[in-house]
Parts: C-alpha cells; structure tokens; sequence
C-alpha cells in the first residue's frame, strides 16, 4: 500500500519550505484548499498530472514526487516495459513501492497496469446518452466542480478504502491473502472473493473516518439543498463512516435494509473447522445497512422541492409510500459475466434506489465510486442522468464496455427504459 502520510508530509514541508500557503497552492491548482489539507494529511494520493503541476509550482523535482506517491513516472515506466527484470529487481531496493518488495511473485503486470494508469485530472472520456464515466480520483474531482451541481448522490464505497489498492488488488488477482477472503469452494464450485472487514487495523479505521469526514465535506458542497446520499455498508463499517458524515454536516434520514443472504460472516474457525463443528465466528450476514443522508433543506420540504427539485423520496407509485426495506438477491450471474467487477451489486436493487432518490424524477445523479457502473446503468434505466467516477483504469475501462449492455440487459429483463 502507497504511504499516504509520506506523499503529504513531504508535500507539505517543500510547500513550507517555499512559504507558499496552501490557499495560493489550491488556486495555482485551480482545487479547493480542503483537498490539498486531505493531501497533506495523508488522506488521498493525487493523480499524476495533478504531482507533476505541483512540483513545476513547487519547483520541485516532479519524479521523486510521483515515486513517493507510488506512481511510476512516465520515463520509468517505459523503461521499465523494455527491461522488465531489471526493473524488478530495482523496484525490489526501492523503499517507495512495496508491492515490488514481496517475496510471494506478484503480478506485476497488473501492478503497472493499475499505477500507470492513474487518471488525469477530471478527464472526460466517454459519454453516451444520458450517463458519463469519467476516469479520474473522485476527491479531486469534486473538488474541481462547482457547488451545489448535483441533485443526488447514489455510491458504494471501497469501505476500507484498502481492497482496491495496488497491494489488495495483485493479492486479489493471486487468489490468497490481504482483505480479499477467498471463501472455500463449495460443493466444487468456487466462490467470489469478499473483502474481509475484520483485518482492519486501529489506525486503518482512523484514517477511513478521516477520509469519510473529508470525502463527505466534498459530496455535501456538490448537493443542492435538500439532496440526498445513499452509501452502500455493511453492520460492522457503519459506526465508523455515519458519523464521520454527520460530522460533514449531513442530516440522517434513515437506513435502507438490503435484505440479501451473502456469504460473509458465518464461517467456522479457521483450521479448526471439524474440531467446533458447532461454531460461526461471526454471524452470517443476511442484510446490508444503506446510509441516507441528507443535505438541509431551504425552507420548507415542498418549498425545497419547488426551488431545487429534492427533499424528498420519490414513491414506487402514488398508492404506496418508500419503503426501508428492500428484499434483494446475490447479484445474478449473468449482470457478473458483463461487468466482471468484484463488488458489482444487483441492478434490480440498484433500480429501486435510484429511482427513488430524485422526487420528482429531476436531476443529475453522482456515483463517486462507480465500479462498473451500476448505478448509472440504473439511473438509464429509469431515464434519469448520471455522472460517475471510478479511479481505477481497468474498472473504468469495464464500466465503459458494461453499462449498454448492462442497461440492455434490463431492459429485456425488467422492462424499465
Ligand atoms: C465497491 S466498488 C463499487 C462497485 C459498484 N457499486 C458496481 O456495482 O460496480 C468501489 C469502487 O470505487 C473505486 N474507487 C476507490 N477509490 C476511489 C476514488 N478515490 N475515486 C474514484 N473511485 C474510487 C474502486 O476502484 C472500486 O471500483
């Protein structure tokens, strides 16, 4: 895993050192100055045009910047793709890159792939009817948009913000260790890797509510008034990134229960399974807690609603009021086959929730961490418009290819669209 605090901390003391604040550095960067503080204090990685525009500010040397952020600048990286084993065998002294450093192989193919193609700052690459993926670091991202431009925010965040590091994801591709658990293969079949929550440390969990307090000062400035944020999470996160929300000047409308058998939690002790034969370590999880939250309203809930078209929570149909509690299934296999994305969540349910979070069925709905794109397949299903994000360039690439099909898909099968 990239050292966050080390990126910052040498930010900050060659910022110091040249006295300049970090208002002037935000406004030479044209982001807001609360992103360079989550820089500095360790809490985001910045993008590699993003490292390369500060130090030409900072005058300062743009490739040790990008090392320590474990990016692998762009000489390198050529380099690196002519002469592959000795660059091994470098990355192996380096104290920069510790995925470079294990013993067990890993596939530094995918490595590469995933620090080589750190997003540009808000590129916008693709856009087709009514939704945009956009390839870039949704913190400086957001950063970058005016205030109060979207009406709704839908998202599933990596909880732990570990699992989808360079480090988690090559353990992921290896199929052994790190916060992915690979479950036993059952009955012969194997079983999708979940990430393990209980591996977080003291310290990962304080720098994950720091993060959310920081990432949700961030959604609340792109809210109109009276816009509501559903964060997808799980009985044991909540306590940690809730409150970090409220912290961020939310108001909590509730929790939406994703009723859904998933084969976390459950199991027997590790290696010991035939010895407490009657025995979970943990309970299996059969539900899943969905935040809402909201942005205060102006005034009243229908004057919000009149002004800024949100408020409120839109009704499955005039007869019947939303509801908390949403039975749903595993994703089915055939929404996995198109958007191979280890976190995919079911369209169906994805349907239920962003229909109902704009009111009146007006507005631009934002996915911050966007994965394969579900919530904008089903933001277009619904005819409503979307934005999301997603940093990593292989997901952002497979969200590209799988939302059409995902939204074909729906059509056929659920007749929305
Ligand atoms: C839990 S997954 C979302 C899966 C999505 N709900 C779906 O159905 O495909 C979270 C995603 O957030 C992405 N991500 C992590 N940090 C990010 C950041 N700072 N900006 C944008 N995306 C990020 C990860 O790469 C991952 O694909």
């Amino acid at each position: 895993m990239v050292r966050r605090s080390e990126f910052g901390s040498r930010l900050r003391t060659i910022r110091e050192g040249r006295e300049i604040g970090i208002r002037t550095l935000s406004s030479r960067l044209q982001v807001s100055h609360t992103y360079i503080s989550h820089i500095e204090a360790g809490r985001v990685i910045p993008s590699e045009e993003f490292i390369v525009k500060a130090a030409s500010i900072l005058k300062a040397d743009p490739n040790e910047l990008l090392l320590i952020a474990g990016r692998v600048p762009a000489k390198i990286l050529a380099y690196a793709r002519s002469h592959p084993k000795e660059t091994l065998s470098l990355f192996r002294e380096s104290k920069s890159y510790r995925p470079f450093r294990s013993q067990q192989a890993p596939d530094t193919q995918l490595a590469f792939q995933v620090v080589s193609s750190h997003p540009s700052h808000g590129v916008l690459d693709s856009k087709t009817g009514d939704f945009e993926m956009i390839h870039a670091d949704c913190l400086e991202w957001i950063s970058g948009q005016p205030e109060a431009s979207f009406e709704a925010i839908v998202t599933d965040p990596p909880y732990g913000l570990i699992e989808y590091d360079i480090e988690n994801l090559v353990k992921l591709k290896n199929g052994r260790g790190g916060i992915w658990r690979i479950p036993p293969s059952l009955g012969g079949h194997t079983r999708r890797p979940v990430p393990r929550f209980t591996v977080h440390t003291e310290d990962d969990r304080r720098r994950m509510e720091s993060f959310f307090r920081g990432w949700g000062k961030l959604a609340f400035q792109i809210l109109v008034p009276g816009g509501h944020l559903v964060i997808a999470s799980n009985s044991l996160m909540t306590r940690h990134v809730f409150p970090a929300l409220l912290d961020s000047g939310f108001e909590m409308r509730g929790e939406i229960a994703r009723v859904v058998r998933t084969l976390r939690g459950g199991d027997r002790p590790k290696g010991a399974e035939k010895e407490f034969v009657e025995v979970s370590v943990l309970p299996r999880a059969c539900w899943e807690p969905w935040g809402l939250f909201r942005k205060p309203l102006e005034g009243t809930v229908a004057e919000n609603l009149r002004k800024w078209k949100t408020g409120a929570l839109r009704r499955p149909s005039g007869e019947q009021p939303f509801v908390d509690l949403i039975p749903s299934e595993r994703t089915p296999a055939a929404e996995k086959k198109i958007a191979p994305h280890p976190s995919l969540k079911p369209l169906f349910f994805m349907i239920q929730i962003v229909r109902a979070i704009l009111p009146l069925g007006v507005g631009r709905i934002l996915d911050p961490f966007a994965g394969a794109g579900t919530t904008l397949a089903a933001a277009a299903l619904v005819g409503y418009r979307s934005v999301g994000i997603e940093i990593n360039k292989e997901y952002y690439e497979l969200a590209r290819l799988a939302i059409p099909r995902l939204i074909e898909y729906g059509r056929r099968k659920y007749g929305t669209g």
